[in-house]
Parts: structure tokens; sequence; C-alpha cells
């Protein structure tokens, strides 16, 4: 297959009702769409990414009346968050719509529903008439892409289309809160902080290992971003690499190295991290080395992210 690389919205609307699959950008991170209707497109994204058929995908909007095409039932707590983070980087679990196919939510009775902000996003979903599943546009086990050509890297040849746009301006995947019970859950933290969540809803809690077990949060049990090299997180000042080295942080970088990644914010670690990732790959780099930050705003999502790359929250 050839894929077809474009910055018209409407040229990759109109391969999106085709049946066809587009990459598009968000402001989080690069998303694989098919329409949300059509099981036989959602069928092609699991092939596409090499990704278990056990984890759903969240379906996106362009405005908030599609809700209502999406999911059965509105939760109070639901609308307080839409109404303070929409469009955003914030993912709602609801009850499900019996008009999605299970094939979307994994055979759940709920669904992820995210209405984004990134401008061609919208203009493409507005395009497309009809809401659109989509996962992150990586392989499988993969670090998120943050840009186009991290999507061409992976799935060229796959899928029918990219819509290419900048550089992601968030760089993490979106915060995911399950509303389905009365006590909001959140099971990925992202850009959008607990701290934020509870200004709105003080009673937001983080998920916890019951939750995990009860299969509450599907994605929590799959190996995610995790580069091909070995990642360590580090908590003191390095000062000196080997040559096969590569470090990111916000500190003072160490000497030597092969990559090395100096970000002046967490912001900024957390918007150049997937791709430095990539950068080490394709550099040859033997062992990444990560600097620890404060787990308070991004950078809880962000100290997330650099576990699971690190093996350590593996099931
Ligand atoms: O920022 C993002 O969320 C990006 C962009 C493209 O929107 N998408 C993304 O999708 O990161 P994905 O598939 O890589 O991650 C979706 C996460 C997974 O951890 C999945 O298990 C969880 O959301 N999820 C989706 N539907 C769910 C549901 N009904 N219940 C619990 N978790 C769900
Ligand atoms: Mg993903």
């Amino acid at each position: 297959m050839r894929t077809r690389y474009t910055k018209s919205p409407l040229v990759a609307a109109r391969v999106l009702r085709a049946g066809g699959l587009v990459a598009f950008p968000t402001e989080t991170v690069y998303g694989l769409g098919a329409d949300a209707f059509d099981p036989a497109a959602i069928q092609r994204i699991f092939e596409s990414k090499g990704r278990p058929t056990d984890n759903p995908l969240i379906v996106h909007i362009a405005k908030r009346a599609d809700i209502q095409r999406v999911a059965r039932e509105v939760t109070a707590n639901a609308k307080a968050l839409m109404a303070a983070f929409w469009p955003g980087p914030l993912t709602l679990i609801l009850p499900k719509h019996p008009a999605i196919p299970d094939a979307v939510t994994a055979g759940l009775d709920t669904v992820g529903i995210r209405f984004p902000s990134h401008r061609r996003a919208l203009a493409f979903l507005r395009a497309a008439g009809t809401p659109v599943a989509a996962p992150s546009a990586n392989r499988s086990g993969r670090p998120s892409p943050t840009t186009w050509q991290a999507v061409r890297e992976d799935l060229d040849g796959r899928i029918d289309c990219v819509l290419k746009g900048g550089r992601a301006r968030v760089g993490l995947e979106s915060t995911v809160v399950d509303c389905t019970s009365r006590v909001p859950v959140v099971l990925r933290a992202g850009a959008i902080s607990v701290e934020a969540l509870r200004a709105v809803v003080p009673e937001v809690r983080m998920a916890n290992a019951r939750d995990k077990a009860r299969g509450r949060s599907p994605g929590l049990k799959h190996k995610h971003y995790a580069p091909g090299v070995p990642v360590t997180i580090v908590r003191r000042r390095m000062r000196r690499l080997g040559a096969h080295a590569a470090w990111i942080g916000l500190g003072d970088p160490p000497r030597g190295g092969l990559v090395v990644c100096r970000c002046r914010t967490p912001e900024e670690y957390a918007r150049r991290v997937f791709a430095f990732f990539r950068r080490c790959e394709a550099a040859g780099a033997k062992v990444i080395y990560c600097e620890a930050v404060p787990q308070t705003g991004i950078g809880r999502a962000l100290m997330d992210r650099l576990q699971r790359a690190a093996g350590a929250t593996r099931e």
C-alpha cells in the first residue's frame, strides 16, 4: 500500500470517509484514525499497529454535542470536567452508546471520548463528519509519535494517509479520567494535571492497584512507550557519559555522550522526550539516562512515561 501524505484536512477526511486509515496531528501526539462506526476499518487499526485487541481506542469528536453519538449517558462529573477542559488533552470514560462497535472498546461497556483543541485536527474531524476512533499513531510498544516523520517511520506503507502538521505541543498522551462512578478516577496522567482536575471536582483520585486488578484500565497492563534502548531513571546529577550513552534532563548536562538533550522546563522535557527516544535509537545509543522530575503538574505524567519506558510498571 502506498501511503498518501497531505496537509489538507479535506483530502484526509475523504480518505477516512472511504473507509481508510488516516494519521493526524493533535496537541498531545499524532493519532491513527478510522470511522468509529466502521468495524472493518477499526480492525485494520489494530492490525497496522500490531495492537493487542483487548486495548480499547479513544473516540475523537469535533464538537460537544457529538458526545451524544458516542456515550449513552453523560454523568455530572463528566459535564463539569468537559466544561472546564474541552477542547483539550483530556479523555473521559463514559458508558458506551450501543451504536459504537465492540471492537472500538475491546468489548467494554464504556468508551473513552476526547475533543482535541488542535486546529488542523478539528478541521479534519469536522470534514470527516463522524466520530473518529484513534489510538496513538505508533507501532505497538514504540514511543508515541510527536511529528509526522515519526508516524512515517512506524507506519509508512501500512496506512492510507498521513495528515501532516507540526510538532505536537504537549508531547505526552491525554489525561484519561474514568467518570462512570461517583468518584472520578485518573487512569492515565497527562497534561491536565490531577491538581487542575481537583480544582473542578475535588473527589478525583488516582487509579490504585485494585482498579488495575479489576481491569478498569486495560491500557495499564500493556508495556508502553518502550524505545529499543534500555532506559534508566537517574535522580542525581551525572558528570560524565560514556561514548554510547544518551541523557535527557533539566539540570546541567553531563559531559560526553552520544545524544544529550537539555530541557528548560518540565513542559519542554515532556514535549521532547518521545522524539529524543527515537533519536537515541537512530544514533545507536546503548543506554538512555533520564533525569527524574518532581511529581507535580506535567511532572507526574512525565515520570509515569519514563517509568514505563524503563520497564518499572511492566506487569
Ligand atoms: O492523547 C491521546 O490520548 C492520543 C491522541 C491520539 O488522542 N491517543 C492515545 O491513544 O494515546 P492510545 O490508544 O495510545 O491510548 C488510549 C488509552 C489506553 O491506555 C486505553 O487502555 C485507554 O486509553 N482507554 C481507552 N478506552 C478506555 C475505556 N473504555 N476504559 C478504560 N481505558 C480506556
Ligand atoms: Mg498509545
